[in-house]
């Protein structure tokens, strides 16, 4: 957390969060170190800091347009950032080539702001989209339906695998994207905005599938999020941005009983 901040914000890192390093290896698989990225005039990033831990979910919080998926796209090297460090399991990633850079986001599962599933494509076909974009990371795979369908099954779709998008609901492309994610057995899973749009009950389920792929393949994540419930069933810690900078950083606990009204705002429904 920036110091200045942390004095501002009355947030104060207690034993629970001293304590994140042992309980999650202390391995940063991510670590964001005084990012700054502007379009023109606008300065999104404004020297934005972040440490993401192995087993780690970390939940980022902001307004809408505040810099949330421009930072996720900074972390994949959509976007470069204009000054800052960005690492990824130990790799920098401005100092990397195409391919260098290509083999380590076969390691990083990003599940895009709505579903981005190709609707010209069966479910199956969007599976096996990445599968053939990263052919090196999975060697010859001479079967290629039980992986698409060991990928459904985790999302409770198996049945849809010859459906086109057009005939599922919102939930169901979003759950077909997770699978999508899953299929090359990512490390890190970025969501962006995992359950807007959708209703409370799918949206809890999908709460529930990430946890599930959190316990069931050790992923490490950041969810970006303006859903407040999911912040606090899926967070082991979060992190506000507010004016470009990690204005606050926190367990849900400890967030969500802040006095500052800027931290406070994001827990008002
Ligand atoms: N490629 C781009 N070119 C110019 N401006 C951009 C570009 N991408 C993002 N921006 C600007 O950066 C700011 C942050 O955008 P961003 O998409 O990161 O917001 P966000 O926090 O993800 O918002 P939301 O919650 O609505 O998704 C916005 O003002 C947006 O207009
Ligand atoms: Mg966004």
């Amino acid at each position: 957390m920036n110091s200045k901040h942390m004095e501002k914000t009355g947030i104060v890192a207690t034993k629970e969060t001293q304590n994140l390093e042992s309980k999650t290896n202390g391995k940063a698989v991510i670590r964001i170190k005084d990012v700054c990225k502007s379009f023109g005039d606008n300065k999104v990033l404004n020297g934005f800091n972040m440490e993401l831990y192995e087993g780690e979910n970390v939940v980022v919080m902001g307004k809408s347009g505040s810099g949330k998926s421009v930072m996720i796209k900074c972390l994949v090297g959509l976007l470069a950032p204009d000054s800052g460090y960005i690492e990824v399991m130990g790799k920098e990633i401005s100092t990397l080539d195409r391919q260098t850079l290509d083999e380590l986001r076969s390691d990083i599962g990003f599940l895009f702001q709505g579903s981005a599933l190709y609707d010209s494509m069966t479910v199956r076909e969007n599976l096996e989209f990445p599968m053939r974009r990263h052919k090196e990371k999975l060697g010859y795979v001479s079967d290629t339906t039980s992986l698409v369908l060991e990928a459904l099954e985790n999302v409770g779709l198996a049945h849809t695998m010859d459906l086109m998008p057009t005939e599922l609901s919102g939930g169901m492309k979003r759950r077909i994207a997770l699978a999508r994610t899953l299929i090359l057995k990512p490390k890190i899973i970025l969501y962006d905005e995992p359950t807007s749009g959708l209703d409370p009950i799918t949206a809890k389920e999908i709460i529930e599938l990430m946890r599930s792929i959190q316990n069931k393949y050790g992923t490490s994540s950041i969810i970006i999020t303006h859903d407040v419930d999911c912040a606090r069933v899926i967070s082991e810690r979060m992190i506000l941005l507010v004016d470009g900078i990690n204005y606050a950083e926190g367990t849900y606990a400890q967030l969500s009983v802040s006095k500052d009204p800027k931290v406070d705002a994001f827990f008002k429904k």
